[in-house]
């Protein structure tokens, strides 16, 4: 058994009672992190004054006490809800494009605000979406056939579209470098030679994607290449093979997103609303058979630790970036921001039955994070997601491939490269109570409405000392060369890092091989506080200095402050 799977789901705490004091001396591992740990509690108040200096509005209720709960984990004291499953889960239409006369297939897709979704019952919420109110279409993208994007932004601010996992030059892959001005369109294309996978999209404009996918704007990107009917695996979208994306948001009374209402959500934006394909805790009626769930964690900021509330066993038959090997059963899987995890859950003879998808992140946050002030009520707790309705069986029923994809074993030919994470406890008293490089925002970054504080820009956190620039190229790969990457954390948060251009295969955490379920293709790996994990993949997609790959942080805060990096393939 992986090592996520070694914590049996403890009682939910739902008000954590630790003395914040004590759990930070006994989570903290050397003498200088205590003391620059106590320092910062002793000296968060000169921080928040310091922010408002810069013309940050705080809004009143949180400031004071409340707030300094909230830094030491304990405010967030929303009671847990059970869910209400009162509303159907949203099935995201597909864009499978038009093929033209040059065979190329065809997707436009239009960014654009102004729209109110429903994602709290009885709540309009304004929300950014692409097509429509919130989220996006799910492009369905033929494996090996010439794909263009039309994409027009009707944002009143530059946005770009990153395609996240796939395998494209830097040039098309939508990162900072690729930014849409407002009212323009522009054209994409390429071709995707990767196996099948869950990939998806979102934007990237350098410091400001925490605000816009927080208002709403994210979609699959499904490759197809025929693999998965071939082995029988449920295929039928939105009967058998649903689209998961698990996001959570703070929504505020008038039904206004709350995009960074204080200081503490700097280290993560977390809300207390769940949801799932934009829908506040909803339900799904699914046939009694086997079901395949393609389940994004769309969050800014938060690590779930899936399961069902019944404690059943599941599959997990695909990581990031394709199918694994063979199927692995759990009966829990941590996601954290930016993966994606397709399971497989077994629902013959379960007509008439209701089976929920929960998070119980109390059996799993205290070995993630370190950092009291970086967690809240619910990563100590366990709270509802999804609730499936069985029906009956419906069309061909799908089942358990035995043997799936075949993954290649890869060996190095370029020496390791090494990535130091370093999370805010140091960086927060250099880089804001010291008065140095707190820059200013880098752009506009107010959300839906107006009502976001946008904080990005801010060199908070690093990697190898260094903080995001896009004028700095921070690493440079040989294209073709297959590489070992070392990822460490030095911090006291758990941190998602992410590659582009490429896949990876993870070879060691702390020098032992991976969980199973890690053992196939990936673009995000969750590096725990204290951890050092080996990566290795090819890079055989070039990017040059005018629009490099970026390495970084899918905990959006983190990368919109500072913890990403540059680098070019040639
Ligand atoms: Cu999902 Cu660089 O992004
Ligand atoms: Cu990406
Ligand atoms: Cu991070």
């Amino acid at each position: 058994m992986s090592h996520d799977c070694s914590h049996e789901p403890s009682t939910a705490h739902i008000f954590p009672q630790q003395n914040p004091e004590d759990e930070a001396k006994a989570s903290v591992r050397s003498p200088d992190r205590r003391r620059a740990l106590k320092t910062l509690m002793q000296g968060a108040t000169t921080v928040f004054s310091g922010m408002a200096l810069e013309g940050l509005v705080v809004p009143a209720q949180a400031q004071g006490m409340g707030m300094m709960g909230g830094m030491m984990g304990q405010s967030a004291a929303a009671p847990i809800q059970p869910g209400v499953f009162s509303r159907p889960m949203p099935i995201p239409s597909q864009l499978t494009g038009t093929t033209d006369s040059a065979g190329v297939q065809v997707y436009e897709l239009k960014a654009s605000a102004g729209q109110h979704a429903e994602l709290v019952a009885g709540l309009r919420t304004p929300t950014w979406g692409y097509n429509g109110a919130v989220l996006g279409p799910t492009l369905r993208a033929p494996q090996g056939k010439p794909l263009r994007f039309e994409i027009l932004n009707g944002l009143d601010q530059s946005t770009t579209v990153h395609w996240h996992g796939a395998h494209i030059p830097g040039a098309v892959d939508g990162g900072p470098h690729n930014l849409i001005a407002p009212g323009k369109q522009v054209t994409v294309s390429f071709t995707l030679n990767q196996p099948a996978a869950s990939l998806w999209y979102h934007p990237h404009p350098d410091g400001r994607t925490g605000p816009q996918v927080f208002a709403g704007l994210a979609g699959f990107l499904w490759i197809d290449d025929g693999l998965d009917a071939r082995i029988g695996m449920p295929h039928t979208y939105g009967v058998d093979d649903l689209p998961i994306v698990i996001q959570d948001r703070r929504i505020g009374e008038a039904g206004v997103l709350s995009y960074m209402p204080t200081m503490m959500d700097m280290m993560g934006m977390k809300g207390d609303h769940f949801l799932v394909n934009g829908v506040e805790q909803p339900f799904v009626e699914v046939p009694g058979q086997w079901i395949r769930l393609r389940i994004l964690n769309g969050s800014n900021a938060r690590i779930y630790n899936l399961a069902f509330a019944d404690n059943r066993p599941f599959h997990v038959v695909a990581s990031d970036a394709g199918l694994l090997e063979r199927p692995v059963e759990v009966t829990h899987l941590v996601l954290a921001t930016g993966e994606r995890a397709e399971i497989m859950v077994d629902l013959n003879h379960m007509q008439g039955k209701r089976l929920v998808l929960r998070s119980n992140s109390s059996g799993v946050i205290p070995e993630l994070n370190r950092m009291p002030m970086a967690t809240d009520a619910y990563d100590h707790s366990q709270f509802d997601l999804l609730e499936l309705r069985v029906g009956s069986p419906a069309g061909k029923a799908g089942r358990l491939p035995a043997q799936m994809a075949s993954i290649p074993t890869l060996k190095a030919d370029a020496p390791t490269r090494r990535f130091v994470l370093q999370g805010m406890e140091m960086r927060m008293m250099r880089g804001m109570m010291m008065g140095g490089n707190a820059a200013a925002p880098t752009g506009v970054s107010s959300g839906p409405g107006g009502m976001s504080l946008g904080v990005g820009g801010r060199d908070m956190f690093a990697i190898n000392g260094t903080y995001m620039n896009m004028k700095v190229i921070n690493e440079r790969v040989k294209l073709g060369s297959t590489e070992i990457w070392t990822v460490a954390n030095d911090g006291m948060m758990g941190h998602p890092f992410h590659v582009h251009g490429t896949s990876f295969q993870i070879l060691s955490r702390d020098g032992a091989p991976p969980p199973a379920h890690e053992s196939g293709w990936k673009d995000v790996v969750l590096v725990r506080s204290g951890e050092t994990v080996h990566l290795i993949a090819r890079f055989d997609q070039p990017a040059g200095d005018d629009h490099p790959y970026m390495y970084h942080c899918h905990i959006l805060e983190h990368e919109d402050n500072g913890m990403m990096g540059q680098f070019t393939v040639i």
